[in-house]
């Protein structure tokens, strides 16, 4: 084992595999220098920061989501590569109500082997090249986990090979790429509806409660077979239906027909069953979350592009000057987190945001030194010296002091307006002036439904104040 301490008093250790191996099994045993040992196991150097405050503990359930919690929230849309843990973990930070993991194929998660980072708390689901899912215990009580699969067995493997990490599964029946139709997955379950349904009710079944079924799909070209469609699927007892307003054959660049919507909203509605409709397709941001639920009615929003180039759009005040308040802190979470440096380039060349300071001049630099970056390493300068530790330390904080699931889109139930509740909502959660990251809100922002203590006391052992378990927090960051 070679050590040294640097000049900032950081010690740093480099093991020999077979050092490593024997010390591994020596430090498991020995609990009261859990943090130190931790910090050996994973090579990487011991910083003396403060640890974070204990969260209050809580019992796993707590965290249970209900159907009630996929209504009038703006959430995070699932998006192969897009989607990945740092912009799930800052689309929390900056308002997400929930957030919904890439697709995986099924058989993809089968065989892979799940890693903890002892320091900063990273789940991997490893293959034999790659993490193929990343999360991290703070983002579990908010965490859909969706599932590419057509086939019931597979699909009910793949969700418990996960379901210790995620609050729900997801089942994809919308993505019409031919590497997901090819195989009858995607919307290729749109026309075989007997094996979609199949699909989520053994799901249903074989979950535990606690785990939600939700399905996301397209919509289909007549308006009476999506209503039957719908039907059925709300019928397997899933949690929410996610009706991405476009056809399969209708693409991005296409304008999604949200104006079909309402029928299907008013239909689940009637059928009695309190599943929430979620609204995909053309929504922009928090603001634009407004538009699309007054014309559709529907409980929530979904949003995939928005939040592609900018993950603080579930703010009503989302960031500005992306290059300079956002790109380095997502380099540095990256960077801490372990996130694949060509899969963080690739997200980080697709935020864009209003400029207000930052002039263009200012921005083409950055984007051509990211465009030239091959490593963390050559970004330093613009990544400036904030670490990933603060990075990841700020997210857990904000996650637990303001639960997500509090970020609600209150509307007056059958009023096209919103009410007062939802303005005084968009002030608690504006940008203090001067500061271009905005605040989470105080704990005593109006963010429920008024009847919300009601609704909680018929939750057994519910705790509205903070969302994240013990069991779930990272380990090395909250262990004094
Ligand atoms: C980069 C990218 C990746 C996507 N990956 C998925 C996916 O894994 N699963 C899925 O159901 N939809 C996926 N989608 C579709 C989005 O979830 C969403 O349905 C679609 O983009 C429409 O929403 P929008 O108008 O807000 O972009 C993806 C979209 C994008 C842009």
């Amino acid at each position: 084992m070679a050590t040294n301490i640097d000049k900032d008093g950081v010690v740093n250790c480099k093991l020999s595999h077979v050092t490593y191996s024997t010390l591994m099994i020596f430090l498991r045993k020995l609990q009261p220098i859990t943090k130190l040992s931790a910090r050996i196991m994973s090579g990487r150097s011991l910083s003396l920061s403060p640890p974070l405050p204990a969260a209050k503990r809580r019992k796993l359930d707590d965290d249970w989501l209900t159907p009630d919690d996929f209504k009038n929230g703006v959430f995070l849309a699932p998006m192969v590569r897009s989607g990945s843990l740092p912009t799930r973990l800052f689309a929390l930070k900056h308002g997400a109500t929930l957030v919904w993991g890439p697709e995986i194929v099924d058989k993809a998660i089968l065989h892979s082997t799940r890693d903890v980072d002892p320091i900063t708390g990273v789940i991997s689901y490893n293959g034999v090249s790659r993490a193929i899912f990343s999360t991290h215990p703070v983002e579990k009580p908010f965490l859909i986990y969706q599932i590419g699969s057509s086939d019931p067995d597979l699909a009910v493997q793949a969700a418990k090979t996960v379901m210790q990490d995620v609050s729900g599964v997801d089942l994809n029946c919308g993505c019409p790429k031919p590497f997901s139709t090819h195989s009858g997955m995607g919307a290729a379950l749109l026309t075989n509806p007997d094996l979609l349904c199949a699909i989520l009710t053994a799901l249903r079944k074989e979950m535990p409660p606690h785990i939600t079924v939700t399905a996301k799909i397209r919509l289909l070209p007549s308006q009476e077979d999506t209503l039957k469609l719908v039907e059925r699927i709300v019928n397997t007892g899933i949690s929410a239906l996610t009706v991405h307003c476009r056809t399969r054959n209708m693409r991005e660049k296409d304008k999604a027909v949200i104006e079909r919507l309402r029928e299907i909203v008013d239909f689940v509605r009637g059928m009695g069953r309190g599943i929430a409709v979620v609204e995909n397709g053309d929504c922009k941001d928090w603001e634009d979350a407004k538009r699309v639920r007054q014309t559709t009615g529907a409980d929530s929003v979904m949003i995939a592009r928005g939040a592609e180039s900018n993950p603080s759009c579930f703010s009503p005040t989302p960031l500005v000057d992306v290059e300079k308040t956002f790109i380095p802190s997502y380099l540095h979470l990256s960077q801490y987190i372990r996130n694949h440096f060509s899969l963080t380039k690739y997200c980080v060349n697709q935020f864009t945001g209003k400029r207000v300071e930052v002039t263009k001049t200012e921005s083409q630099c950055i984007r051509q030194a990211l465009s030239k970056a091959k490593d963390f390493e050559s970004l330093k300068e613009l990544m400036g010296s904030r670490s990933g530790e603060e990075e990841l330390r700020d997210i857990i904080k904000a996650i637990q002091e303001n639960s997500p699931r509090k970020h609600r889109m209150i509307l007056e139930p059958d009023s096209s307006t919103l009410t007062d509740t939802e303005t005084a909502e968009d002030l608690s959660l504006s940008t203090p002036e001067g500061t271009q990251n905005p605040e989470p809100p105080g704990p005593g922002a109006p963010f429920l439904p008024n009847d919300i203590e009601k609704l909680a006391a018929m939750i057994p052992a519910r705790d509205n104040t903070t969302p994240t378990p013990i069991s779930a927090r990272p380990q090395a960051l909250t262990l004094t």
